[in-house]
């Protein structure tokens, strides 16, 4: 546990969640609380509802960009097979970067729903829904933190 607080501290230094709230996924639904393990180390985590929405996903600073992100949300993909959708912060680059890499479509803005920002909901590609482009989020965008 302590090993995830630290990584999610890390992750999300706005809103990191609580230990309670670990807590809480890892009781309600525990084949849905994926960690990812070097060594002996938990270097990462994926916490999903049944239906493929995903609550968060983090990977240790030190190792990203090696694949890990996407073997977590490969295991989310496995068990709902190939539903997902998760809200991301519009400012978090990196995310919406990820998400698209994977295939994810942006399909709509959730006004200020981290209350000082707007969210995008990106879905799986196997919705067959069509999504919009980086060009149309930013026209879409309700908050004044414009990305
Ligand atoms: C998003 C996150 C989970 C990705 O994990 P990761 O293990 O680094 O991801 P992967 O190595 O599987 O990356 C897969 C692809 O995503 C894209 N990607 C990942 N990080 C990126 C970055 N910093 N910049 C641009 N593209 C990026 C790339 O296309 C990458 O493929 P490549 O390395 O071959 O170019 C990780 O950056 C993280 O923990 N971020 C902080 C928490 C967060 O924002 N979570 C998502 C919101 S729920």
């Amino acid at each position: 546990m302590g090993a995830i607080l630290r990584i999610e501290a890390n992750a999300f230094p706005k809103t990191p969640y609580d230990p309670v709230t670990f807590l809480y996924f890892v009781s309600a639904y525990p084949d849905n609380f994926r960690v990812y393990i070097a060594g002996h180390e938990v270097v990462g985590y994926v916490i999903f509802y049944p239906d493929g929405h995903i609550v968060s996903v983090a990977v240790h600073a030190r190792y990203r960009r090696s694949g890990i992100g996407t073997e977590l949300v490969g295991e989310v993909l496995k068990r709902t097979r190939g539903d997902a959708i998760v809200e991301v912060r519009v400012s978090n680059d990196v995310a919406r970067a990820f998400y698209s890499h994977l295939g994810f479509v942006m399909q709509r803005i959730i006004p200020e729903y981290y209350g000082d920002e707007d969210a995008v909901v990106m879905i799986n590609p196997f919705s067959k829904e069509k999504g919009f482009t980086e060009k149309g989020l930013r026209s879409k965008l309700s908050f004044t933190k414009k990305v």
